[in-house]
């Protein structure tokens, strides 16, 4: 390919395309399309059982309600009662036994919201009760699992625990998170003619929401177009989840042949859909002398809930990622997919990753402790470094040096070491306020682990004017997707960013697209809309080098001009005359990304494109006497490459930070014993607030190339900074290990919320005491 002519485009911190509509409500989300005429609303009767074999199902009242218009039950679907993303076993509508409380068991239809919703409480379900597993670890006793064990080993772990100094071990639990995305669940289902549908969806993967249609509906794929302009935020929780909306709103409008809508309020979304998988490790790691990780083995149940839905998928970024940034000489991972009986978890914001992140992280603070050191000096001493300490367990390279040389600019930069003996003096000096301080680093491997996921189209129509329309596969949902493909294109077209649009999302333009999630959502709609670009800019370049008497490696596209040879001619009119000349103005695009392999036998691969890297610091001043604590300062370095956008990336960054601390601290999921969600509002589920964030937070791009070929020497920022939110739960936690000198580790368990904080600071003075 030619060189890169750069136009300024990228590298800009432009603001998201949308940016100015999002400011004054005018951005259009699913809920905000205009309705027809004849449009039903619906909403969903749900289980009051954890578990329990349904005998009658009386919908009388239901039926009899003012405004409905049909109830449906599982027996009414036209084709498959299914939305499952990988295994067969996510029912739309319950059918003869139900699995969780919230789960849907029939659809009310009626001529408004409210009425739907005020019938939907009057369905009598006579049920005989049958046991319920909610307990991780009474699932694992019971062998109930959603899907086979998986793990990744290397090395000779008995040997490295006959030769350790010590061994931290022990158990730790992880809550969830609720995704929280500010727009609900939602579909609007349209009928069209001859038995087709169109579908507006909330989702995050419209190719799955067309397939999830079709089976449910029995229809082939190319009757069902699904539309998606953007999302409210999905963080995962739209990947697979917004299924049952989208497939119960088309079947009832394919039966009834009326539009229909249906949007789960706050209170419902949270109990029916599916969070991040709760994680209860337990582990083992062997060090010597000087704390450095001989080996480890770490066993990971997760909550599954009733169904499989990504669990295989979320448990297996979770044992490649339970490294993090460290070089583990021997290591064994094995997680464990227990069946549960409440709302089926899913991706979310990391996809499992965090979740293995904090079990080696945990042992390395206990190592650290046990050891009377700084964790940060454990941390540096176990980081990935020159071969042959550089590969992961599954043998793939990492940048080693870039991981050092990055820990110890943000060491530097944020003032670590004067700060932490600034802390200790204040700690000694104070008997009730502590003050805490960590340094955590996150290494994250970007590109679905599943190779054939790794592909995307694009489409870039240059119109006669000179503005350019360009579809691709992927989903806005805040992160800035759109603007950066629009960044791409602009720079290969030479033209502003105005010239520029984004098509909405749409089944019918680009097929077959992989789900916006991974973070690979620029890398591969990025790449694909530059082969796109590429391909009109050719043909514009041969048109152009023919006027001009020069070679196409001549022509410039830049300023919204096309120049060579001393010559020049408008974007826009050039276009015209190649549209004159009956030369295609627009293209398909295509992109794959290369160099991923994977040998599944050996369990040993490239799986990843490239590895994303950042490192946080968070300080903490914790009350220990009612738990209360506030983060302080934040210091952030984040690899992104040569950024796109760095103004997108740094809110990424912010973002992605504080929704991490959420999830450790403040947001805690409580599922009461006979199975139901006490947590599902805001009122109850806390997630943080604008006063959360401190004063003081510090985010830098580290600045590097990614040596792969990746976009413009880009990488990816959409998940990896939420695992960064773990410097706010260590750094709590050596707040409260500083009630007893850091001589004790503290058994603290996420979310640390007060109680989880006040438990453990009671049980390190009590022992210290002792
Ligand atoms: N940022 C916002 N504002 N809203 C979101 O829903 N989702 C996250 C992340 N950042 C999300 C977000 C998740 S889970 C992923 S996988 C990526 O964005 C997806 O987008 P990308 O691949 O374009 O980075
Ligand atoms: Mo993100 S959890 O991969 O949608």
């Amino acid at each position: 390919m030619k060189k890169i002519r750069s136009t300024h485009s990228l590298g800009a911190p432009a603001p998201q395309d949308s940016a100015h509509l999002q400011v004054q409500g005018r951005a259009e989300y699913t809920d905000d399309i205009a309705e027809l005429p004849g449009t039903l609303y619906g909403a969903f009767g749900l289980s009051e059982h954890a578990h329990a074999q349904i005998l009658s199902i009386d919908l009388q009242a239901v039926r009899s309600a003012p405004g409905v218009q049909a109830v449906y039950l599982a027996a009414d679907i036209p084709g498959v009662n299914d939305c499952g993303p990988l295994t067969h076993d996510d029912p739309v509508l319950a059918d003869g036994v139900l699995q969780y409380v919230g789960q849907p068991l029939f659809l009310v239809i009626a001529r408004s919201e409210e009425q739907a919703r005020r019938a939907a409480r009057l369905g009598r379900v006579n049920c005989q009760p049958l046991p319920a597993i909610l307990d991780v670890k009474q699932a694992h006793a019971a062998q109930s699992y959603v899907s086979a064990p998986l793990s990744l080993a290397r090395g000779d772990l008995n040997a490295a625990f006959a030769a350790a100094h010590d061994v931290a071990q022990g158990e730790f639990a992880i809550g969830g998170q609720e995704h929280f995305y500010l727009e609900g669940q939602v579909a609007y289902a349209l009928p069209r003619e001859d038995g087709q549908l169109l579908v507006y969806s909330s989702t995050q993967h419209p190719t799955e929401m067309q397939h999830v249609v079709a089976h449910v509906c029995a229809l082939p794929f190319h009757q069902v177009q699904v539309l998606c302009r953007r999302i409210g935020g999905g963080f995962g929780g739209k990947e697979s989840q917004s299924a049952i909306w989208a497939a119960a709103a088309a079947f009832a409008a394919h039966k009834l042949q009326r539009p229909v809508k249906l949007r789960a309020d706050r209170d419902d979304d949270f109990c029916i859909s599916g969070k991040r998988h709760p994680f209860l490790h337990q582990y083992r790691v062997a060090y010597d002398r000087e704390g450095m990780i001989l080996g480890a083995d770490v066993q990971m149940l997760l909550s599954c809930g009733f169904s499989h839905d990504l669990s295989t998928p979320v448990a297996n970024r979770a044992i490649s990622h339970v490294d993090n940034a460290y070089f583990l000489p021997a290591v064994q991972a094995q997680a464990w997919c227990c069946k549960t009986n409440t709302q089926s978890h899913t991706a979310f914001r990391g996809f499992g990753c965090p979740q293995g992140v904090m079990a080696i992280e945990y042992a390395l603070d206990d190592i650290a402790r046990k050891l009377g050191k700084d964790a940060l000096d454990v941390r540096l001493a176990n980081l990935y470094r020159a071969a042959p300490a550089n590969t992961t367990h599954y043998g793939q390279e990492v940048d080693g040096k870039l991981l050092q040389q990055l820990m110890r600019q943000l060491e530097q930069d944020s003032d670590y070491r004067a700060r932490r003996s600034a802390i200790n003096a204040f700690n000694q000096q104070n008997a009730y306020l502590q003050k805490g301080l960590a340094l955590t680093p996150v290494k994250f491997g970007i590109a679905f682990n599943l190779g054939l996921l790794n592909q995307a189209g694009a489409l870039v129509h240059v119109y006669t004017d000179g503005s350019v329309l360009v579809a691709h596969g992927g989903i806005e949902m805040g992160q800035g997707l759109h603007i950066k493909v629009m960044q791409v294109v602009a720079h290969e077209f030479g033209l502003p960013l105005s010239a520029i649009k984004i098509a909405p999302t749409d089944t019918a333009r680009i097929p077959n697209t992989s789900a916006t999630a991974a973070s690979s959502g620029t890398d591969l709609n990025g790449g694909a809309a530059r082969d796109a670009a590429r391909n009109v800019r050719q043909r514009l370049a041969r048109l152009a080098a023919s006027q001009f008497n020069c070679s196409m490696d001549e022509v410039l596209f830049m300023d919204g001009m096309v120049r060579g040879n001393g010559r020049e001619i408008s974007f826009a009119a050039l276009a015209q005359q190649a549209w004159a000349a009956r030369i295609q103005l627009w293209s398909d695009g295509f992109y794959a990304t290369p160099g991923l392999h994977w040998d599944a036998a050996k369990k040993q691969g490239a799986p990843y494109f490239y590895f994303a890297h950042g490192a946080a610091v968070a300080e903490v001043l914790l009350d220990t006497l009612s738990g209360e604590w506030k983060l302080t300062r934040a210091d952030i370095l984040y690899d992104a490459g040569q950024s796109l956008n760095p103004a997108i990336d740094i809110g990424q960054i912010e973002g992605g930070f504080v929704q991490g601390m959420g999830w450790l601290t403040t947001e805690q999921l409580v599922w009461d014993a006979q199975g139901r969600l006490r947590t599902h509002a805001p009122s109850t589920y806390k997630i943080p607030a604008v006063s959360c964030v401190p004063q003081d937070v510090r985010v830098n791009l580290y600045e590097g190339v990614n040596h792969r070929q990746s976009l413009y020497g880009s990488k990816a920022v959409g998940e990896p900074p939420l695992v960064l939110g773990a410097a706010v739960f260590f750094a709590l936690r050596d707040a409260v290990s500083a009630c007893a000198q850091h001589q004790i580790n503290p058994p603290l368990q996420a979310p640390a919320g007060g109680e989880a904080l006040l438990d453990a600071i009671d049980f390190v003075r009590a022992k210290a005491a002792a």
